[in-house]
């Protein structure tokens, strides 16, 4: 009896930490908040979802061919009557007109407003702009008062959502991208001159249906849930060079190229040092601004200097099952992705779910996963259960799959493992942990980082991942202690955090230094710290991470995104 009330507890802490998080950023680029009121008037109540179209005015669009994260502005004669929850939406030009709610993104009407910008987004459909307003002295249902023309992508299979990864040998690089085409072989042309891609190679392609996901709302079908996500395509480049730049191009001639881009594959020599970028719970920008001011910094980053490769590690997009967030999120990625390996985690975000476990790409038992009584494991991927992630994301396959793996890059080993799946003593994936750091030549890879999404330790007062924590501590950091692992990366907090190298909370000369990076966009945590002898620096501010390394020494550095100035720092030697 008393270990159901706990757990019934548990479910209900979990469910309401799921919730906090439970905003509806729009696709494109519209900020929403759940609780915001005024809310479009029946779009989350219980009657009145009809509308009777009533023309009266003509929306101007400043383009009718777009591309993504083109700006176009939609223009209209103000009204002299209009109410607060009148709104301009953008919806897939089959929608009925009726169906004023089945917008992707909306924005509300002010008064004497005339016109709106809105960032667009390939959505691989025609696309429309239509206004709504309430009736009779905004006290009814909404009336269609105007419409655009309908607006088409430039290219329905416009190469979009360029990202690289890397794969099992030094040698390969994963090139992906999507498409709206199935009938399609994926290419890749590429050289060492971006004017001369002399070498080619063709992929593979895949996408996912609403019923290969685990629960609701990601395998329902709508303009806020499913839409079909298009065709992601993924080449493997062969035979590079080591810390060799490469151009590169994506697409068809029959379809449609990409830009042309450039990546430096990583050394295959211990000696040259490596550059990484570290950060984890992003979201949507530019709606999250802190999202945005990451984005901006790092594009910055990866544009001016040589930057080896990103780890990400969880809560990626936050889309939870909304189709068109993946869309936005892979599109504001793309600039950072298309140049530097993009490494991910899984996050909560990204995983959490408590039916349909026999589609968890991931294999774990159960229908929802690894769900101890002491754990607040809640829903929160909103049905995905790793899905979106495992069809866009590539990783090196030594583990499984994007759940847990490990790759060289210079002189470091990197692991990365889930903190959202069963990682206690003798656990399938535990063991493959040990087996793993067992393995590493530590001539050939002097440093060891390991990354998972949930925080091991924190300083934050009254913290809701409190007992995942303490699992951690009693099952991995005796692991991680033993096989001398120099630095423990975790997010999921909304805030930066650094130990002194430690073990068991003291500080020791041959300590794990911990460093929480999840401040990388998703709205910051405000709770005030415990004194702690460990912690060396906190604070609560958007900013990223950068990973210097060579063979005897490693820089960790954290930059605000307000100022791009140093914030912490710290120096470890072999
Ligand atoms: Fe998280």
């Amino acid at each position: 009896m008393n270990r159901l009330l706990v757990c019934l507890l548990l479910c209900s802490i979990s469910l309401v930490i799921g919730d906090q998080h439970l905003h509806a950023n729009g696709p494109f680029g519209k900020r929403h908040w759940t609780i915001e009121m005024p809310s479009p008037y029946a779009c989350n109540r219980p009657a009145g979802l009809l509308s009777t179209a009533v023309d009266q005015i003509t929306l101007n669009v400043t383009a009718i061919v777009y591309s993504s994260n083109q700006l176009i502005n939609v223009t209209w004669p103000t009204t002299s009557t209009s109410c607060t929850d009148d709104f301009i939406g953008i919806y897939f030009a089959d929608t009925p007109l009726s169906a004023a709610c089945d917008y992707f993104d909306y924005e509300f009407v002010q008064k004497q407003q005339s016109v709106m910008s809105w960032q667009m987004i390939n959505l691989r459909q025609p696309l429309q702009f239509r206004y709504y307003s309430r009736q009779n002295n905004c006290s009814a249902n909404y009336s269609l008062i105007g419409q655009s023309t309908v607006l088409q992508p430039l290219n329905y299979n416009e190469p979009t959502h360029l990202h690289l990864a890397y794969s099992d040998r030094v040698d390969q690089m994963f090139v992906s991208y999507l498409t709206n085409s199935s009938q399609y072989i994926p290419q890749c042309q590429y050289g060492l001159d971006p004017s001369s891609l002399t070498s080619h190679q063709s992929g593979t392609s895949t996408t996912y249906k609403a019923s290969d996901m685990c629960e609701e709302r990601a395998n329902i079908t709508g303009p806020q849930n499913f839409i079909h996500p298009g065709y992601m395509h993924t080449i493997v480049l062969e035979d590079l060079r080591p810390s060799t730049t490469y151009y590169y191009r994506v697409g068809t001639a029959e379809h449609g190229w990409s830009s042309v881009y450039a990546f430096m594959n990583r050394p295959a020599d211990e000696n040259e040092a490596v550059n990484l970028i570290a950060y984890g719970d992003m979201g949507l920008s530019p709606v999250e601004p802190g999202a945005k001011s990451t984005i901006d910094r790092v594009t910055a980053k990866v544009q001016l200097s040589n930057v080896t490769c990103l780890i990400h590690i969880g809560d990626i997009s936050y889309a939870r099952g909304i189709g068109a967030l993946w869309d936005a999120f892979m599109t504001q990625i793309q600039p950072i992705a298309a140049r530097v390996p993009y490494m991910v985690s899984i996050g909560n975000h990204e995983y959490d779910h408590v039916t349909g476990g026999e589609k968890d790409p991931s294999g774990a038992p159960g229908p929802g996963g690894f769900r101890p009584i002491w754990g607040n494991y809640g829903r929160d991927s909103g049905g995905e259960c790793g899905v979106p992630m495992v069809r866009r994301f590539h990783s090196p396959s030594n583990g499984n799959g994007l759940f847990w793996y490990s790759f060289d890059v210079g002189p470091i080993h990197i692991l990365m493992f889930s903190a959202e799946h069963d990682f206690q003593q003798s656990s399938l994936q535990y063991n493959w942990i040990e087996h793993d750091l067992q393995s590493v030549n530590r001539t050939h890879t002097p440093w060891i980082i390991v990354g998972s999404h949930r925080p091991m330790f924190t300083s934050e007062m009254d913290q809701p991942d409190l007992a995942v924590s303490a699992q951690l501590q009693l099952h991995l950091e005796p692991l991680f202690y033993k096989y001398h692992v120099d630095v423990n990366l975790f997010a999921h907090l909304h805030a930066y955090e650094r130990s002194c190298p430690m073990y068991q909370q003291k500080c020791i000369n041959d300590g794990i230094t911990h460093v929480l990076i999840g401040m990388a966009g998703q709205a910051l945590d405000s709770r005030p710290y415990s004194p702690t002898e460990w912690s060396q620096y906190h604070d609560q501010q958007f900013g990223y991470t950068t990973i210097f390394a060579n063979k005897t020494y490693l820089h960790l550095t954290y930059y605000h995104n307000s100022d791009d100035n140093v914030a912490d720092q710290f120096f470890l030697q072999k």
